[in-house]
């Protein structure tokens, strides 16, 4: 596990900016951590490293926002309100595969709430800190630590 402490709100957004700009096409981020502690604004940074000019703003009436404008496509989904057959519904496995929609990053607001999980993923866990304010704690899951997306940690971390 990789711990970084993100002292405001521009640390927790650059952060996000590294990764939209190294994970390859096919990454998950699945983000956990306790109301505001800086989700929403780490997907921003995403979004501002791959190159995303729309707003970023988390899902509420639509359940997935679709960002294909940048160097990969951007999904962003927030589980806060949804029910875990709802979270089923979606079928989020064929934005991991690429099934019938081009491979990019899905990043998920309370991952935690997932019913079932990708092969490999970011786990991103934000939390609240005595000394420095906020931390993020970053474990890769599966092969997500080899290859280019090991590559990409690497720069990153
Ligand atoms: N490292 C940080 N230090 C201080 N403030 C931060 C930090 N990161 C984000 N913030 C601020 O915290 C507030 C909440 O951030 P944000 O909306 O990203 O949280 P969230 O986890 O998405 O919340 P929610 O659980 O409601 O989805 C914002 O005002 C943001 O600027
Ligand atoms: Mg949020």
């Amino acid at each position: 596990m990789t711990t970084l402490f993100l002292t405001d709100a521009e640390a927790t957004r650059s952060l996000g900016v590294k990764l939209g700009k190294f994970l390859p096409a096919g990454s998950v981020v699945l983000l956990e951590g306790d109301l505001g502690a800086g989700k929403t604004t780490l997907i921003q940074g995403i979004g501002e490293g791959l190159g995303i000019e729309d707003a970023i703003v988390s899902p509420t009436f639509t359940l997935i926002n679709e960002y294909p404008e940048g160097r990969i496509p951007l999904y962003h989904l927030d589980l806060y309100r949804l029910e875990p057959s709802q979270v089923e519904a979606l079928n989020l496995e064929s934005y991991w595969d690429g099934v019938e929609c081009t491979l990019g990053i899905v990043a998920i607001e309370w991952a935690e709430r997932l019913p079932y999980k990708p092969p490999s993923y970011l786990h991103l866990c934000l939390k609240y800190d005595a000394k420095s304010g906020r931390k993020a704690e970053l474990v890769s899951v599966g092969r997500f630590d080899c290859g280019a997306m090991g590559q990409a940690l690497s720069e990153i971390l």
